[in-house]
């Protein structure tokens, strides 16, 4: 597959861009399009970039029926010497073909999809945004094509990676978000398809957050689908708690999903020396370090969401404001370093970015 060679057909019109300074989340999309499919007798084949368009498939097609899909989530940025950069995109490949093994999808070249990638983002280049708190989001993703109504897997697929020049992902930017946490609903278990990007996760989901939604919450925290007791994600992104000076993550435990953004922020304050540990910490332990005045900072980490600070949480009845609704000093250190390694105005001691 690595020598194939990917067919372009430039469009011909192009879009109006949007203003950089109105961008929301996802709404938007570039003039071209990657796809490629998948069969038995072919493998991956057909690799091209086309101009971005609706597609058409069967009613019959598998995609509509039992949720055998996965995706990706990484972002392109522009630096003010207009180099094309992209986050660790091996790291999103690595994690597509483990949603594909659980997911019963083909593999996928994770080599030759970065570069097709690449080929996709130079063409698309000016659509990058650059105003503070934009970039461009890539969102790879998988569907069954196969016409069926059996529950098996498909025995064909098609892989398209669209582009969405982006602002941020919660409509409070980049100030502290509100947090329900989950008492009720599960979002996954141990042996399910939590660690997956699959849809149905996602789906699962969409429930609580509408009563969240309801209660003026933005997003819920899951906690474990068996004890409901210890803190698994928000859905949207991992999260992280900041104690009595140590910062805490739950442990990835086949129910998480584990973040590119999560790991890097691992590899960050460890490479600060801040103490840090990646385990199991309950809701309960939460709250009583909140009681105990030792709960400093809260916030989420993911593609979309960057880091996202914590302001509030509501837990059973009780309300939890952390750093009085505050970002606080950690998050803005963190995100000012990831942002500035992503966008090229801060050294990248890691090599975590690659040049497209
Ligand atoms: C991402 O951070 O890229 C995600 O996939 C979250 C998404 C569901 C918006």
């Amino acid at each position: 597959m690595t020598k194939t060679k990917i067919d372009v057909t430039l469009s011909a019109t192009r879009k109006e861009k949007p203003k950089s300074d109105q961008l929301e989340f996802g709404r938007v999309f570039t003039d071209h399009m990657f796809v490629m499919d998948y069969s038995p007798a072919k493998g991956w084949h057909d690799p091209k970039i086309v101009p971005y368009e609706p597609i058409t498939l069967s009613p019959a097609s598998m995609v509509f029926h039992y949720g055998q899909t996965v995706f990706e989530g990484l972002k392109a940025y522009r630096t003010k010497e207009d180099k094309v950069l992209l986050f660790r995109p091996e790291k999103n490949m690595e994690r597509l073909n483990l949603s594909n093994d659980r997911l019963c999808i083909p593999r996928i070249d994770g080599e030759f999809v970065i570069e097709a990638l690449k080929q996709l983002v130079s063409i698309e280049k000016d659509w990058i945004p650059t105003a503070e708190g934009t970039s461009l989001y890539i969102r790879p993703f998988i569907i069954p094509t196969e016409y069926y109504l059996g529950v098996a897997p498909s025995k064909f697929y098609r892989f398209m990676i669209i582009l969405s020049p982006v602002g941020s992902y919660y409509k409070e930017g980049i100030h502290p978000v509100k947090i329900y946490v989950e008492n009720h609903y599960v979002r996954a278990v141990e042996g399910g398809t939590g660690k997956a990007k699959t849809g149905g996760n996602y789906a699962s989901s969409l429930r609580a957050q509408e009563e969240a939604a309801q209660k003026g919450y933005s997003q819920v925290l899951w906690l474990d689908g068996v004890e409901k007791k210890y803190i698994e994600e928000v859905g949207s992104m991992n999260i992280f708690f900041k104690i009595n000076g140590e910062v805490v993550t739950p442990e990835v435990n086949g129910s998480i999903l584990e973040g590119v953004t999560r790991k890097s922020i691992l590899e960050l304050l460890k490479s600060w020396e801040t103490p840090v540990s990646e385990r199991k910490i309950s809701m309960e332990e939460v709250y009583q370090a909140y009681k105990d005045g030792q709960l400093e900072e809260a916030f989420g980490t993911g593609t979309a969401a960057v880091i996202s600070p914590i302001g509030e949480f509501l837990y059973d009845d009780n309300k939890i404001v952390i750093n009085n609704g505050e970002t606080g000093e950690l998050s803005k250190k963190l995100y000012d370093t990831l942002t500035g390694i992503q966008k090229g105005t801060k050294q990248d001691p890691f090599n975590w970015v690659t040049e497209v």
